[in-house]
């Protein structure tokens, strides 16, 4: 069945959220007989024909799955058969919490992208490590974010991400921190590079036996000067690198706004390319070839897939392209 002609418009009647969860429980069917999900996947994207090594991990292909799609990891299996080379699961916090007022998801469909303020939803850490025992043979980053609750502030967010951490550590391969969310009062608090020194000396002496490498991601919204810091910052507490970039709160790219304006939230999707592409960019000049650099924003085709490598990343990974591009988005994209 044509997933542009016929399934998406029908998703597309529904609510953002409602498709998506629509969406997860497909996905969980997909994934329920792991033999199954792994002939689908052979079906797919077949042997793996291009395999990378980064950060110490197998990757049968560098295209992965960005983080806020399956962030309590309730469809790994599945996103495993459409052929994703890893995933990353969360937002996750040490204590589930329930995000901002619906609605909080938007379509563009015009420009193929997406606005959001979610707020950070998540299960919780203990939910979500449950879940992750029983994982596909797939590199599964974890990215971790402060709980959103604006009474925690200073040390006591930095030992709540800690316990995310702890938790987590035993069934994650790496970690990301996600310090560039737009859509809480203080989501970018840890970019300043004190607040984020601060973090990563704590999270550090949670990183399980020590040897699970953490990336931070980074919003296209910062300075030059600014990601400078913050990047050399992150590379001196122990960080091994980045994923470039989350959402904007730019709405360079997108035509005149509806009546009313658009809403509030992150963008995502072609508008925050050239962006997350110069700082990927920036991020590959000033911190050499050794930091592990993750692109994301807008990548929809094999040649957006190029371009961020041409940038300086290591791995790509997407979300909007994903809700556009419909199950045959890691086939399209790796052809
Ligand atoms: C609905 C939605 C929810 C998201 N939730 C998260 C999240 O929980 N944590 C995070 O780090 N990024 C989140 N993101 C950002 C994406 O991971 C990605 O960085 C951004 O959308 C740019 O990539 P894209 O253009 O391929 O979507 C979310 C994006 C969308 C559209």
């Amino acid at each position: 069945m044509s997933y542009r002609r016929i399934v998406r418009p029908a998703l597309f009647h529904l609510d953002p959220e409602k498709a998506h969860l629509l969406a997860i429980r497909a996905l969980r069917a997909l994934g329920a007989s792991p033999r199954l999900a792994a002939a689908l996947r052979a079906r797919l994207i077949g042997p793996p024909r291009e395999p990378v090594r980064v950060l110490g991990l197998a990757f049968d292909h560098g295209l992965g799955l960005a983080a806020g799609f399956d962030k309590d990891a309730r469809a790994l299996w599945g996103l495993y058969a459409l052929g994703f080379g890893f995933v990353e699961v969360g937002s996750v916090s040490a204590r589930p919490w329930p995000g901002n007022p619906r609605p909080r998801v938007f379509r563009v469909p015009g420009e193929r992208a997406l606005i959001n303020r979610m707020g950070l939803p998540s299960q919780g850490a203990e939910v979500v490590a449950r879940r992750l025992r029983r994982r596909p043979p797939i590199p599964v980053l974890v990215n971790v974010t402060p709980t959103a609750d604006p009474s925690l502030s200073g040390q006591a967010k930095i030992e709540d991400v800690c316990r995310a951490v702890a938790v987590l550590a035993p069934v994650s391969d790496a970690f990301v921190l996600n310090l560039s969310c737009p859509n809480t009062p203080d989501g970018r608090t840890f970019q300043e590079p004190e607040a984020l020194a601060a973090l990563l000396l704590a999270v550090r002496a949670h990183w399980g036996d020590g040897s699970r490498p953490v990336l931070v991601k980074v919003s296209p919204d910062l300075a030059p000067d600014r990601l400078d810091a913050l990047a050399s910052t992150a590379l001196r507490m122990g960080a091994r690198g980045f994923v470039a970039t989350n959402t904007t709160l730019s709405r360079d790219g997108l035509p005149a706004p509806p009546a009313g304006g658009w809403p509030a939230g992150g963008l995502s999707g072609p508008p925050v390319r050239e962006r997350a592409l110069a700082v990927v960019r920036r991020l590959r000049e000033v911190s050499g070839k050794d930091a592990v650099i993750v692109g994301c924003g807008g990548v929809e085709s094999r040649r957006d897939v190029e371009r961020f490598h041409e940038a300086g990343a290591d791995l790509v990974e997407a979300y909007t392209g994903f809700i556009y591009g419909g199950p045959l988005f890691c086939k399209a994209v790796l052809r």
